[in-house]
């Protein structure tokens, strides 16, 4: 068993791939959200480092997305017949390509230019209709009329730090979803701050593994994402690894509210 990562040393290699040069990447939009006070160092801010990944090197991210693949529990989970879902920090439509079917439209908005080109080649080779729309918002101002969407949902995407969603993104996700209406944190990372907002929580069970696309990809991601793993990785051979190896906890749990009707 491998013991978590401190904070110093969380996202040790991610961290290593990006300097402060690179903030330049940022739109002005995104700066005010990820670096507030004009400058900031990825190389000691994770965090940083990963909004850096996302517009640097989409296609990788998009790698790890594919083979961290989400719990069944959460799918079945979600309600079915929405007419409207909206999904935020959609990504490359890990959630979203999985939410076709389950709405008559489904807006899914993600800030990342290089990831919503992803989202959008992939439904290209997808029949959904034209019922899924990819747009730029971000948490805290979503380009989405009150009460728009039956189904309101961020997956691996919000946390209560104000640049990543917050009070003020909580509170936009509530506004665009109507009342009766269901705003649901997929693989919530605290858990005790949306309780406290009254967020219930579900977690499903059963063994999950990370499914890289063949050996060879386990050890190369395993070295960028899980860097402590990355040996026992190589030693397996094995393309499809145990989240306990890798030391992180899987996308197997959720957190939701009902809001009043
Ligand atoms: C770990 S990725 C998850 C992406 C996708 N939902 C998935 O499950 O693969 C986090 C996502 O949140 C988006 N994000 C970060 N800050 C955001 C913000 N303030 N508003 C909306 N999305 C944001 C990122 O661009 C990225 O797509």
């Amino acid at each position: 068993m491998i013991e978590p990562d401190t904070p110093a040393r969380a996202g040790r290699e991610l961290r290593r791939r990006y300097t402060a040069a690179d903030l330049g990447v940022f739109t002005r939009d995104e700066a005010i959200r990820f670096i507030p006070d004009g400058d900031g160092d990825p190389q000691t801010d994770v965090v940083l480092a990963w909004e850096l990944l996302y517009r640097l090197e989409p296609e990788l991210y998009d790698r790890l997305a594919r083979a961290e693949r989400l719990h069944p529990g959460i799918l079945n989970w979600l309600p079915e017949g929405a007419d409207r879902i909206a999904e935020v920090g959609a990504g490359t439509g890990r959630l979203t390509l999985e939410l076709i079917g389950r709405g008559r439209e489904i807006v899914a908005v993600e800030p990342a230019t290089g990831l919503r080109r992803i989202l959008r080649r992939k439904l290209a080779q997808t029949d959904h209709g034209d019922r899924v729309r990819v747009t730029h918002g971000f948490f805290d101002a979503l380009p989405l009329p009150d009460d728009f969407a039956d189904l309101v949902v961020a997956c691996s995407a919000f946390t209560p730090a104000s640049g990543h969603g917050g009070e003020a993104g909580l509170a936009e996700m509530e506004r665009v979803c109507r009342p009766g209406g269901c705003v649901v944190i997929i693989w919530p990372n605290h858990r005790a701050w949306l309780a406290a907002r009254h967020y219930q929580y579900v977690c499903f069970p059963g063994p999950m593994a990370v499914e890289f696309s063949s050996c060879s990809e386990a050890v190369e991601l395993s070295e960028i994402f899980y860097p402590r793993a990355a040996e026992a990785v190589r030693r397996s051979g094995l393309r499809r690894v145990p989240f306990e190896v890798l030391g992180i906890n899987p996308p197997r749990d959720l957190a939701f509210k009902v809001l009043a009707g």
